[in-house]
């Protein structure tokens, strides 16, 4: 028996959710949204595909009903506003700090206990926030972007080698923002093969600076930002907690000391298990990747500060 909440029933919270559902782990799935009957109409389109999917998981919507969410193992929080074209992740902070914030407080309420997710942009920032003004055991506050980045490198890889993205790895940690994030190249392998065999310097770049701007990219051709990608990680990252499974991705956590950094939630690479992020991997960087990791952490603490000068925190 497991249960999910998902806050916020847009683009991301309801992908999120479907995803959850076909991947068939979870018995009960909340969706919850502040826009009356939203939640609520797309959990019952999301059940009545449960006959042509065959999943068993139930799916409910509710209006701004924290009770419904009550005893969760894992909450998701997406609510918030997306990026518009032209906007950075960074100036959606006012909004999307007031929203976390009342959302945490009303989650945790009702599931005490629960691993939180945030996805709310700007992620790292908000993932610091939700960790400051709960107290809540680090372990239990996750921020979702690396594994999303992870995801747009290899798909970029995949493109500039001709394979199936799935046969690559490809990690991408920093900041999740168009000038934080750092594709870890060096580490990037196609069936074992490090891809800087495969492809030319040039070549390399190239992946490099697309998948920074991936993100920026998709909001660009859509008119907000993405959400399949940005669903289906969300949802890898919960069956990682719900079924223990301790696989690595990078996630958005609180550093202690590791890679060299101390008060700042940012991605690097984790093990996620039922407690949470479990264990911090740390990857040998070279000097050119620990001068790129330094200047994410710096970009990413102004970005944080913005919460003390405005003293939300
Ligand atoms: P959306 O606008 O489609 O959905 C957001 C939903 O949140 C709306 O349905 C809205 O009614 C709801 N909402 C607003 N305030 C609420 C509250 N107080 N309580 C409950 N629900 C509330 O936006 P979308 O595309 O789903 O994006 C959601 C957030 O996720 C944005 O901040 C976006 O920037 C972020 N994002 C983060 C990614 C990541 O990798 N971390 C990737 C993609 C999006
Ligand atoms: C994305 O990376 C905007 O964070 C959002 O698609």
């Amino acid at each position: 028996m497991s249960k999910v909440s998902v806050i916020g029933a847009g683009n991301v919270g309801a992908t999120c959710a479907n995803a959850l559902a076909n991947m068939q782990f979870a018995s009960e799935i909340v969706l919850l949204d502040i826009k009356e009957g939203f939640a609520e109409g797309k959990a019952k389109d999301m059940m009545q595909t449960a006959k042509l999917y065959r999943f068993f998981t139930q799916v409910k919507g509710v209006t701004n009903d924290y009770e419904a969410t009550a005893n969760s193992d894992v909450v998701v929080i997406t609510s918030g506003i997306p990026r518009k074209p032209g906007m950075t992740r960074e100036e959606l902070i006012g909004t999307n700090a007031r929203i976390v914030l009342n959302v945490v407080d009303n989650v945790l309420k009702y599931s005490p206990n629960a691993v939180l997710v945030i996805v709310s942009n700007p992620m790292d920032t908000m993932t610091y926030l939700t960790l400051k003004k709960t107290g809540l055991p680090k372990n239990r506050v996750i921020g979702m972007g690396g594994i999303l980045d992870g995801s747009r490198f290899t798909d970029y890889l995949s493109i500039a080698l001709n394979v199936p993205s799935s046969d690559i790895e490809g990690m991408v940690i920093g900041g999740h923002g168009d000038t934080t994030m750092i594709p870890l190249a060096r580490f990037a392998s196609y069936k074992g093969i490090p891809v800087s065999n495969l492809l030319t310097e040039d070549e390399l770049g190239k992946v490099i600076a697309n998948t920074m701007v991936g993100g920026a990219t998709l909001t660009k051709l859509l008119g907000t930002s993405a959400w399949y990608a940005p669903g289906a990680a969300a949802a890898v990252l919960v069956k990682s907690i719900i079924l223990d499974e301790k696989r690595a991705y990078a996630c958005c956590v609180s550093l202690e000391g590791e890679y060299n950094q101390n008060d700042i939630c940012i991605g690097v690479p984790v093990t996620i298990g039922k407690t949470g992020w479990e264990k911090i991997i740390e990857f040998d960087l070279n000097e050119e990747e620990k001068t790129l990791f330094k200047k994410s952490a710096d970009s990413v603490r102004s970005t944080n500060n913005i919460l003390y000068e405005s003293k939300v925190l």
